[in-house]
């Protein structure tokens, strides 16, 4: 069957000083990334998988975790967020360019867990991932990922969403978020089709700070490797850069601009026997 591909993601809007901007401001990410982690236990010695690793914050952690004696593989289809990750390496901890359209070179069963922070609700064809990370993983291995929720979408889209549209740009609340939010029982469907056991799927409230409107662009352009709709500054749109600010004063507090996200924490183990990879014969 074809797999479905998003006509909306582009990787092509990347650029170094987007990456950069990531790796500095990722905080957010790194919050709830640190959490999977803690849920997944990594032990010493285990193989993991990072698919859409980013700048490789996370993926040093989990190299850290796993020791010496483990091995990470950080797949991330933008060159440029690579190269960055590359410039801190580990000795346990491989980068390389590629996303989910490219899993089919790595052989079946060698990861004791997949990890996916940020990444799932990037992916068009999400029951496709799903079923190759359950061909990835060895049988009881374990799969963590965190996805933003299909009616839940965050404070920020729901204060900016308004103020872009008023302002002519036309900008639905779904344009302000990643285009392939998780439907939380659609999603356990899918994990147990792919042969996953034991799925848990907790919404999470997480409260971001920035220190101005500048500032929660600047985050949002580099999560969104540059799909973000920009083109609004205090210079050029001075009357949409206002109204903005004003939206969002009612959320002004002593740390900052505190703004919530929902998020699903998703966690579930390959089945001891599930079913054998595409063209491999069970004896
Ligand atoms: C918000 S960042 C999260 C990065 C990292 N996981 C972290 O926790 O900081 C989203 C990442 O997903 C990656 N991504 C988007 N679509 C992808 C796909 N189809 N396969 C793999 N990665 C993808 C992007 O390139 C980007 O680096």
């Amino acid at each position: 069957m074809e797999r479905p591909t998003s006509t909306i993601v582009s990787f092509d809007h990347d650029t170094p000083a987007l990456a950069r901007v990531y790796a500095r401001r990722s905080t957010p990410q790194w919050r709830h990334g640190r959490l999977l982690l803690d849920t997944l236990a990594l032990q010493e010695g285990e193989s993991v998988l990072d698919l859409g690793a980013g700048t490789g914050e996370l993926a040093r952690l989990a190299a850290d975790r796993v020791g010496p004696s483990g091995a990470v593989l950080a797949l991330e289809p933008l060159a440029d967020r690579v190269a960055l990750a590359r410039s801190k390496p580990r000795n346990n901890l491989r980068f390389e360019v590629g996303g989910s359209e490219r899993l089919d070179g790595l052989p079946a069963r060698s990861f004791d867990v997949v990890l996916l922070n940020s990444v799932f609700h990037w992916i068009a064809d999400q029951q496709g991932v799903l079923d190759d990370m359950a061909r990835l993983l060895k049988p009881g291995g374990r799969l963590g990922l965190s996805t933003g929720i299909a009616d839940r979408p965050h404070q920020q889209a729901m204060v900016l969403a308004p103020v872009l549209t008023r302002h002519g740009t036309g900008t639905p609340v779904a344009r302000l978020s990643p285009p392939h939010p998780a439907h939380p029982e659609e999603l356990r469907r899918q994990l147990l089709a792919a042969g996953f056991e034991q799925p848990r799927l907790d919404t999470h409230t997480f409260v971001d700070h920035f220190s101005d409107l500048g500032a929660l662009l600047e985050w949002n352009a580099s999560s969104f490797f540059g799909n973000f709709p920009g083109g609004f500054s205090p210079h050029q749109t001075p009357d949409l850069w206002r109204e903005a600010e004003r939206a969002l004063d009612p959320h002004r507090t002593r740390e900052g601009i505190a703004l919530e996200r929902y998020l699903l924490l998703v966690t579930a183990r390959r089945a001891a026997s599930a079913r054998p990879a595409a063209g491999s014969i069970q004896l």
